[in-house]
């Protein structure tokens, strides 16, 4: 299936140049999301999915949406994604307890398949209406370095559609000329089949994740 970055979505404003809630706290930022019925995806999701860390955090980790066991937990990367971007970070040396983590997208958006609830991609105006709250998280944050797992995160930091193959490991200036570390989604790895495969795209994105340390120590 097509990735964002694939199919070239329209341009929107990056998230810094969003005008941002008026909110003077992460926890009231939070609460205020909560309520969120900016786009229609709450009315489906079991909950927002807000970000989570510590307020003095120099690095925001953003992915693209809550998954099921996230929108169940009300936790960002929880699930089996999350489990790998915890290992993976790990072994390339960043304490996750010391990252904020969240997401473009706040809410879960699936598709019903009997039981099972699967994953389905956000769209421009839903990715664009909830840039708000990332925008609102960063604004209060101001972190030193912030990184894109994947091209939803990627489009929304930027504002248009960035090829995300070929600025991959690189870091991009935001409109606010803040760092962007750009890379895979974790749950890129899980979909790789091959054994041989999955081992050298992980250690490629241990790679990346190394680039952080690196980031901070410059
Ligand atoms: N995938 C994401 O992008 N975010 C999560 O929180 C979980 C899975």
């Amino acid at each position: 299936m097509a990735t964002v970055a694939e199919t070239r979505m329209a341009r929107m404003p990056p998230v810094f140049a969003e005008p941002h809630p008026q909110e003077k706290s992460l926890t009231a930022l939070r609460r205020q999301a909560d309520a969120c019925e900016r786009c229609d995806l709450f009315k489906h999701a079991t909950q927002t999915v807000f970000g989570e860390g510590p307020l003095e955090a120099r690095v925001v980790l953003v992915g693209e949406q809550p998954g099921d066991q996230e929108d169940i937990a009300g936790k960002p990367f929880v699930g089996p994604a999350g489990r790998l971007l915890d290992e993976c970070l790990q072994e390339a040396g960043v304490d996750r307890t010391l990252c904020y983590v969240t997401n473009a997208v706040k809410h879960f958006k699936f598709e019903r398949r009997g039981k099972r609830r699967l994953h389905a991609k956000p769209n421009a105006g839903e990715i664009q209406r909830c840039a708000w709250w990332l925008g609102g998280e960063l604004e209060l944050l101001r972190p030193d370095l912030i990184v894109a797992l994947g091209a939803t995160a990627l489009y929304t930091l930027m504002g248009r559609s960035v090829g995300l193959t070929k600025e991959r490991g690189h870091i991009l200036a935001a409109a606010n000329g803040k760092p962007i570390l750009v890379t895979i989604h974790p749950s890129y790895l899980l979909r790789i089949r091959d054994h041989d495969d999955r081992t050298k795209e992980r250690q490629r994105f241990i790679s990346d994740l190394k680039s952080i340390g690196d980031q901070l120590n410059a």
